[in-house]
């Protein structure tokens, strides 16, 4: 394995935060997390075999925080490739609403530390109620991993950073590679699909590489965004809960109102709050419902909204605009833009003199309710 060593791992490194360099770690703790997995033409698990879908008919998934933005998103690709129903759930509501739980329900839980107290306990429930259930954890003989019929590790290493960076990135691959090998088992994919899907895969790494033109930009750009009353990060499919996820990002470390929104949504209420204070980071992928994207863009800007746009594509309507580049898959656009979320919000927030890796008011791990 290429990781580093543990006690690599504890220093910095010569970055200026561990979560700058848990950033910059992603491409390779990626890379780590295919290994064995990614085969040439197909997926694999040592953990789990076809007979984890035996009596399967949708998929459960719960978790909170960040884990949670990574498991919207996959419940897009668990539909999309796998052709299996998938629905989500913040842990904390899912425990308390008496939960309808059958046992051709497949429970996943995602969990960074496999300790997050509202997680481990929608897993109880659901082992109590006879479910399967899987987890995708970085910690491994965490209480989750101990607890799940199955477990697939993350392999992203030690996160340091309060702000989860490279645990989300690792999420999100070993989601895609699952709904690709459930696709495989369900027979719902067709061969020059998985191929293609396969072949994006293995650009994911690379994708993840910060550039350093990239990262400037998004440090030059972020003495904008000192100010102002809000950040609406708006974005459609996957890159709904990625804009979940940007928001996020930027409130944890930064203390600025941000909300991400599903894009189309912003007709029905928050367009009333546009205004030149009011800035839209607008995420416009390429290859996922670009002319759709740009409409609700144009109405934002419409109403005076700064706009700051993220996409390969050139945009006359924007303010600012960081240019990413062109990208055959709409999830490589995903990681990219990823990456350009995680490094503006840092750079805001170094801006503003805050203490990245510990930001006020967090925890890593919130082990109780
Ligand atoms: C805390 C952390 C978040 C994390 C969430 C879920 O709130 O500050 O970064 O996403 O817990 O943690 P988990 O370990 O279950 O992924």
């Amino acid at each position: 394995s290429r990781l580093p060593t543990s006690k690599q791992f504890a220093q910095k490194d010569g970055f200026r935060f561990f979560m700058e360099k848990e950033i910059y770690e992603q491409s390779d703790v990626v890379s780590d997390c295919m290994i064995g997995r990614l085969k040439d033409k197909e997926i694999n698990f040592d953990e789990i075999d076809s007979s984890i879908l035996e009596g399967i008919k949708e998929i459960k998934i719960c978790a909170c925080g960040t884990s949670f933005h990574a498991a919207i998103t996959s419940s897009y690709l668990f539909e999309r490739l796998s052709k299996i129903k998938c629905n989500v759930e913040v842990a904390s509501e899912f425990r308390y609403k008496d939960p309808l739980l059958t046992k051709d329900t497949l429970f996943v839980v995602i969990s960074q530390s496999g300790e997050t107290a509202d997680t481990l306990e929608a897993l109880k429930m659901a082992k109590k109620a006879g479910l399967k259930s899987l987890v995708i954890c970085n910690v491994n003989n965490s209480s989750m991993t101990r607890l799940a019929d199955y477990t697939i590790l993350t392999r992203a290493g030690i996160e340091k950073g309060v702000a989860s960076t490279k645990a989300f990135s690792t999420q999100t691959v070993v989601l895609w590679m699952l709904s690709l090998y459930f696709a495989k088992i369900k027979g719902s994919i067709d061969e020059q699909t998985l191929q293609k899907e396969l072949k994006a895969l293995r650009e994911v790494p690379k994708t993840l590489i910060v550039e350093s033109k990239l990262h400037e930009k998004c440090r030059r750009l972020s003495k904008r965004y000192l100010h102002g009353h809000g950040f609406f990060f708006i974005g459609r499919d996957v890159f709904y809960p990625l804009a979940l996820e940007g928001a996020l990002k930027l409130k944890e470390i930064s203390y600025l109102h941000a909300e991400g929104y599903p894009a189309g949504e912003m007709k029905h209420g928050p367009i009333a709050l546009a205004d030149p204070e009011l800035f839209t980071i607008a995420l416009m992928p390429e290859n996922m419902l670009y002319d759709k994207i740009k409409s609700n863009v144009e109405e934002l800007s419409a109403r005076d909204s700064t706009i700051c746009t993220i996409s390969p594509l050139d945009f006359e309507l924007s303010d600012d605009f960081i240019k990413t580049q062109k990208l055959e898959h709409y999830m490589l656009e995903f990681f990219e833009m990823l990456v350009v979320l995680q490094l503006l919000s840092m750079e805001i927030s170094i801006r503003l003199g805050n203490d990245v890796d510990m930001p006020r008011n967090l925890a890593k791990s919130v082990t109780v309710e």
